[in-house]
């Protein structure tokens, strides 16, 4: 296992390109499925979470064809079921059920297991897929889902109790793609990576129309041919590095290329809330993100998009660990994502969890000390709170970081960082 030591009090200067976004690359690719025909995917991020996807694909019989973030896939033939070991990796594997589902008419999923950041039922997508005509069984730990009729449209609401479901209205969205009539999906989630998809699949010659609102609705067609497609940036990755400069960088700040200014307008404002600055080019495709003179702390509630995203707090934790001030974080999305905090409070943040939110009150310094990885963002705040420690902290379980961050220390080096991957 890896790990990353964070040599702390480094300013940061220069820019990086912020790669592919994870969470469009993964239904996208799984998308794939819907069609026989070649699909050229560009702009997927080298993390472990898309290679997992690219092994369950190859599994499931596609032929996978790699060019560095370039990816071409062929499902000619597919296998009704993919393998559990590497099902069992990755949770958003799930989103191979919705196309499975609608090009064989069955298909064999393990039940995705448990996460740190909290309870991950997939009950809505179930709900889902069965409303357009799925029987559902279970067989020692595998969803086994068949349509004997076929996938018929209907109209369905998938509101859950901590709001709209990313994976679960992808999952509706791709099955109703290829149903006889038309779906309606009401409290559909509105994330870009939801609309990346959508225009995917319009690409492949399917009949979307609303995605990016709470209402979408696909009219079913006979079948999809191939695309190219090029995925949109990753804003999360584009967020935390912005917390990177808005923590560490010097009077230039640093610029984050290839970015997209309307994914990210909730994370800039909550930056400049902070009292930082973000100056965006002309075309809006970089930032530059400045430290403030009079940082403050500020008050975050995550919810669904177009609101603050729960991928992002763990990361301005970091940062309001040592903003001047009291802070709050709520997360209404994870009330249970805050392992990062309890790691922050080694390196002597004081936090208070309880019940879904975390109280912040700034102190001057952070200080280093061996910390523990947990989940992916928490990993990235662990980075983060790290840059302006006194002394280095060493960051074990690495390969939570790598799930989702691209060469995240190639990125951190780039700007002027100092940090080491080592093996432990
Ligand atoms: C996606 O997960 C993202 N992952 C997550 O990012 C992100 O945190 C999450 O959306 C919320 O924005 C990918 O896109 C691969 P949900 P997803 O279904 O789709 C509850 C990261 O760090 N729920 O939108 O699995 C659920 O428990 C990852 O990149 C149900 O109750 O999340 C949660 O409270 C972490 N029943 C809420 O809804 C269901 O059937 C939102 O979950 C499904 C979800």
């Amino acid at each position: 296992m890896d790990k990353l030591i964070v040599h702390g009090g480094n300013q940061l200067s220069g820019h990086i390109n912020i790669s592919g976004s994870k969470n469009a690359s993964l239904p996208i690719l799984a998308a794939s499925l819907l069609t026989k025909e070649k699909v050229t995917i560009a702009n997927v991020p080298d993390v472990s979470d898309t290679n997992y996807m690219l092994q369950i694909l190859s599994a499931l019989s596609a032929e996978v064809e790699r060019f560095s973030g370039r990816f071409n896939i062929e499902a000619k033939s597919v296998r009704t079921s993919a393998p559990y070991e590497l099902v069992r990796k990755m949770r958003a594997s799930i989103c191979v059920m919705g196309p499975l589902l609608a090009r064989l008419g069955e298909t064999r999923v393990s039940m995705p297991g448990g996460c740190v950041i909290g309870d991950r039922p997939i009950d809505l997508h179930l709900k889902g897929l069965q409303a357009l005509g799925a029987n559902i069984e279970m067989d020692g730990g595998d969803m086994v889902l068949s349509t004997p009729n076929g996938l018929t449209g209907t109209e369905i609401d998938l509101q859950g109790k901590h709001g709209p479901t990313v994976l679960g209205t992808d999952n509706v969205m791709m099955a109703a793609t290829l149903a006889k009539g038309t779906t309606i999906i009401n409290s559909a989630a509105c994330e870009p990576e939801v609309v990346d998809l959508a225009n995917f699949l319009i690409s492949m010659g399917a009949k979307i129309s609303g995605a990016g609102t709470r209402r979408i609705i696909i009219e079913g067609v006979e079948k999809l041919h191939g695309t190219t497609w090029n995925v949109i940036p990753d804003r999360i990755e584009a967020g935390t590095f912005m917390i990177a400069g808005a923590m560490a960088a010097g009077s230039e700040g640093i610029t984050l290329n290839r970015v997209n200014r309307e994914h990210m307008a909730v994370i800039t404002e909550k930056i400049e809330e902070a009292g930082h600055i973000c100056n965006f080019s002309h075309d809006d495709t970089s930032v530059t993100v400045i430290p403030g003179e009079t940082p403050q702390g500020c008050e975050i509630t995550t919810n669904p998009f177009p609101q603050f995203p729960t991928d992002m707090q763990a990361q301005f934790t970091a940062m309001f660990a040592t903003t001047p001030g009291i802070s709050l974080v709520v997360d209404t999305i994870y009330p249970q994502r805050f392992m990062h905090c309890s790691e922050m409070k080694r390196m002597g943040a004081d936090i208070d969890v309880d019940n879904g939110r975390a109280v912040i009150k700034g102190v001057g310094k952070l200080s280093a000390a061996p910390v523990m990885a947990s989940d992916l963002r928490a990993s990235a705040a662990l980075v983060l709170a790290g840059l302006t420690a006194d002394g280095s902290t060493h960051i074990s379980r690495l390969y939570h970081i790598d799930r989702g961050y691209e060469h995240i220390d190639e990125k951190l080096l780039q700007l002027g960082a100092k940090v080491e991957r080592v093996s432990e």
